[in-house]
């Protein structure tokens, strides 16, 4: 149900002589001599509406509880406002207080709090400028994504969260079981003596919560041609910078017949796609980014929708920063993996763009990713964006029975649980192809904030796990 008198982003743009009811939290409050002011929010906008309260036009004990954070529910007649930057004002007949908050207690009262605070009142920083904007704009995000695969005709698939398999080859997974962890079953006898007793656990043996979703989409690709998984992932990994979460979102497209040119075709008509949807959905909200987060974000969105990205095989990028006389933390050579300093001078110093990098040395990539012919590299693709680095990992898939069973061998991954995964290149396979994007990382692209933690309601890192 919505509140009678809707929503505040249409009440701001109703005619001045309707009388309304708006609802929503006291943002703040400005005493004049014979006038209050208070700018009122229920999230539906980034603008507030300004309600205006004439001395002795509300009774005492109801205006003295008015204060930031409370709950209210006024009814007045909408004004033309003499005020810059909004058409109509409020002025209050009544005033129903739904919940108080404390004016010596609430948090939120000042201006200006740091992103660390914020993070520490999670239960309460949406009703900020700052999360109100991020939250409103990762809505948006999503509807956009959904969108733009719906219309070419994707299907949506649920992976499971909870899996066997390890996609990403690269062990750090959290484990799932109802095992007593302070009297954990052992195996009595034989060569695995002493070790865990997997059988005793819920599944039987190992489970684990997902880092990706692929497999699973494969599986779909290889039924319905084209599908797309979006879904929440996890990772064990150690990592405590600010593009790390353990929990994050992943939209995972999966296509058959495709290679990888299609591949990062999708992947950069995507891109263009969803910020496109996202600057006309929420102009209010990505004005109030470039004014107050990164003044450069208006201008970068419409950069990256209007030109193209650039393509560089990994050779030729190890090229170019092994000739950059730049000194790095981490060192440039063939067959190292790039970081995150390596992928942004690539796009904020070299190219000044989005830059996708194919073609990367099979030892540093998963085993699914098809073999080239030259026997060093893999169908592999990562779209680095300035500011971000790498935003989707993607690549063509190994579609050849005996050449994934190799490297399902060299990569030292068990042969029994990635049985079905095999069976699919025995019976009715096809090249296909797919990618992995980050939700939370574009979603740092889109608002300029500058750590992880703020783009999603509640970040899970090591150590943290509030809310
Ligand atoms: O490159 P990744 O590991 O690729 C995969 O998982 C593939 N299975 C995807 C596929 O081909 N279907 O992860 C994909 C993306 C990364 O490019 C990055 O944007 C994001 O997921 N990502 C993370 N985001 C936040 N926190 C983390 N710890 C992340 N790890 C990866
Ligand atoms: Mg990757």
């Amino acid at each position: 149900m919505i509140a009678k008198g809707g929503y505040i982003k249409d009440i701001l743009v109703s005619s001045p002589g309707r009388t309304v009811d708006a609802h929503g939290w006291v943002k703040t409050r400005r005493d004049s001599k014979g006038v209050h002011f208070i700018q009122l929010n229920d999230g539906s906008c980034f603008a507030d509406l300004q309600v205006v309260i004439e001395a002795g036009s509300i009774p005492e004990d109801t205006l003295k509880v008015v204060t930031t954070g409370a709950c209210v529910r006024i009814t007045g007649v909408l004004t033309e406002s003499p005020a810059a930057g909004q058409a109509v004002e409020l002025k209050a007949i009544a005033i129903h207080v739904f919940g108080v908050a404390d004016s010596a207690s609430y948090p939120l009262q000042k201006k200006g709090h740091t992103m660390e605070f914020l993070r520490d009142i999670a239960h309460l920083r949406t009703r900020s400028n700052t999360f109100g904007a991020v939250f409103r704009v990762r809505n948006a995000l999503a509807f956009a994504i959904h969108t733009f695969f719906q219309d070419r005709g994707f299907q949506y698939v649920h992976t499971p969260i909870i899996t066997a398999s390890d996609c990403e080859g690269a062990g750090a997974m959290f484990g799932v079981t109802t095992l007593d962890m302070q009297n954990v079953p052992r195996i009595a006898e034989g060569p695995n003596a002493g070790k865990v007793d997997y059988t005793q656990d819920f599944f039987g043996k190992p489970a684990f919560l997902t880092v990706s979703g692929q497999l699973n989409a494969e599986i779909f690709a290889l039924a319905f041609s084209n599908v797309y998984t979006f879904g929440p992932t996890f990772r064990a990994e150690n990592s405590n910078t600010p593009r790390h979460l353990a929990e994050f979102w992943m939209i995972e497209p999966e296509m058959a017949f495709c290679d990888l040119a299609g591949d990062m075709e999708l992947a950069e008509a995507f891109l263009k796609s969803v910020i496109g949807q996202v600057m006309d959905a929420c102009p209010g909200d990505l004005e109030f980014f470039n004014k107050r987060i990164d003044n450069t974000i208006l201008e970068t969105l419409e950069n990256v929708v209007n030109n193209d990205f650039e393509h560089v095989p990994y050779t030729e990028a190890v090229r170019i920063l092994e000739n950059s006389g730049q000194s790095w933390e981490f060192p440039v050579f063939w067959g190292a993996d790039l970081q995150s300093e390596h992928e942004r001078y690539l796009t904020e110093q070299t190219f000044k763009k989005p830059v996708i990098v194919t073609d990367y040395p099979r030892e540093i990539k998963a085993f699914y990713m098809r073999a080239n012919d030259d026997g060093k590299t893999v169908r592999a693709m990562d779209v680095l964006a300035p500011r971000i680095g790498e935003i989707i990992g993607g690549s063509q898939r190994e579609e050849r029975y005996d050449v994934l069973l190799d490297k399902i061998r060299e990569s030292e991954l068990s042969e029994e649980a990635y049985w079905w995964y095999l069976e699919l290149r025995k019976f009715g396979s096809a090249p296909h192809a797919g990618f992995g994007l980050g939700f939370e990382r574009l979603m740092l692209y889109l608002t300029g904030m500058k750590n992880i933690r703020d783009v999603i309601p509640f970040p899970r890192t090591p150590g943290t796990a509030e809310f």
